[in-house]
């Protein structure tokens, strides 16, 4: 048996994903064990949920220091005492600077709320309903020093129907993003999943633009 693989979760807020990972750990469907939640804000609910699992936290504020760099620095060094195998951004609502990103190449994960590489950024359910698509989804995906812009490895689709308001959207999301998330860190925990050369593999196999399960 191969050794457990330890995480790191990064977030800012309510932590749906990250209880998603925990549970997913403790019932062993990851083989890995979240060993540190670091926050940049203090007052998330998301750090309860790390606490109630007996998982040690850290909130390291972005109000504190003079530069995303100084931060981004900082951030690191709090990360690596973890010794993480495995950085994943559940809700982190930061961008990274390319120092960041560099140091976790390869073995930092984001989830992004829209069927990339449609909708980058913030607000991307309103702006699902605002084009009038018929279809939205999530997208978890390698970090690059490309924002939301790294090699796809899983999406989910939902629809989005009329009546729909942002919040409804929202929420459809969110159970897809509790199920893909879980299993791309269970591939890459069972060593499968990797980066090389900006692109995602696994298997030894070259995912494509869309991830696994591309219908292109
Ligand atoms: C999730 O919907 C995630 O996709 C999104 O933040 C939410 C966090 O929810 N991430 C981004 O928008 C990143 N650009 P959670 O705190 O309940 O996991």
């Amino acid at each position: 048996m191969t050794a457990q693989k330890r995480i790191v979760v990064l977030i800012s807020g309510s932590g749906t994903n990250l209880q998603a990972i925990i549970d997913a750990c403790k019932n062993q469907y990851i083989e890995g064990d979240v060993v540190g939640v670091v926050s940049n804000k203090a007052d998330v609910y998301g750090l309860t949920r790390a606490q109630n699992s007996d998982i040690a936290t850290c909130v390291l504020s972005h109000k504190e220091f003079d530069s995303r760099e100084a931060y981004d620095i900082e951030l690191i060094a709090n990360i690596d005492t973890f010794k993480p195998d495995l950085v994943i951004l559940a809700g982190f609502m930061r961008i990274l600077t390319p120092g960041f990103v560099q140091h976790f190449q390869g073995k930092l994960l984001n989830i992004h709320p829209s069927l990339l590489p449609k909708y980058q950024g913030l607000n991307t359910h309103q702006r699902a309903i605002d084009a009038g698509d018929k279809e939205h989804g999530v997208s978890v995906h390698f970090v690059t020093e490309e924002l939301d812009g790294g090699p796809v490895i899983l999406q989910a689709k939902v629809p989005v129907f009329e009546s729909d308001s942002a919040d409804d959207l929202a929420s459809r999301v969110h159970q897809q993003e509790h199920r893909i998330y879980p299993l791309v860190a269970k591939w890459f925990c069972q060593s499968r999943l990797a980066m090389s050369a900006d692109c995602a593999k696994l298997d030894g196999k070259a995912l494509p633009e869309n991830g696994y399960a591309s219908e292109d």
